[in-house]
């Protein structure tokens, strides 16, 4: 299950994710928000909470930029959210940091470009093995 959200600024391309999402047969939670102006902290905030409880899998968050979302999401403990805007790092953000929420901005990129950047992200896996460690030391930053 995917938890995904966006700001006013991420709306349409959220929708266009949303329906690849569908297509692709893939089952998310839509937490907001539905084109009016909203502050992006509070739907980076209700998207995170569900993949660091477990009752989803990843997150995908879009705001205008995608980074506004990030920095939040990144503030939350659990969270290894990544600002993606080629396949390239959607793909190793996966591999390398198990990035677990992806963040996108809706007046970056298009929607075909973002429909492959979930397609990434969404059909790699954390390769483990050296990468374990650094991310142990990254999790030893939370909070600091
Ligand atoms: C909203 O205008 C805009 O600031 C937001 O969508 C995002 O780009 C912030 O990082």
């Amino acid at each position: 299950m995917i938890a995904i959200g966006c700001d006013h600024g991420g709306y349409d391309l959220k929708l266009a994710v949303e329906s690849y999402l569908k297509e692709q047969g893939v089952e998310y939670v839509d937490f907001g928000c539905d084109g009016e102006k909203v502050d992006y902290p509070d739907i980076a905030v209700k998207v995170c909470e569900k993949v660091v409880n477990g009752e989803c899998d990843k997150g995908i968050l879009v705001c205008g930029t995608g980074i506004g979302m990030s920095m939040c999401a990144n503030k939350i403990n659990g969270i290894r959210a990544a600002v993606c805007g080629d396949t390239f790092s959607a793909k190793y953000t996966r591999l390398h940091n198990n990035a677990n929420v992806l963040c996108m901005g809706g007046r970056v990129i298009g929607a075909g470009l973002a429909c492959e950047i979930v397609h990434e992200f969404l059909n790699n896996e954390f390769e483990g093995g050296r990468h374990i460690a650094r991310l142990d030391k990254m999790k030893n930053l939370e909070g600091k």
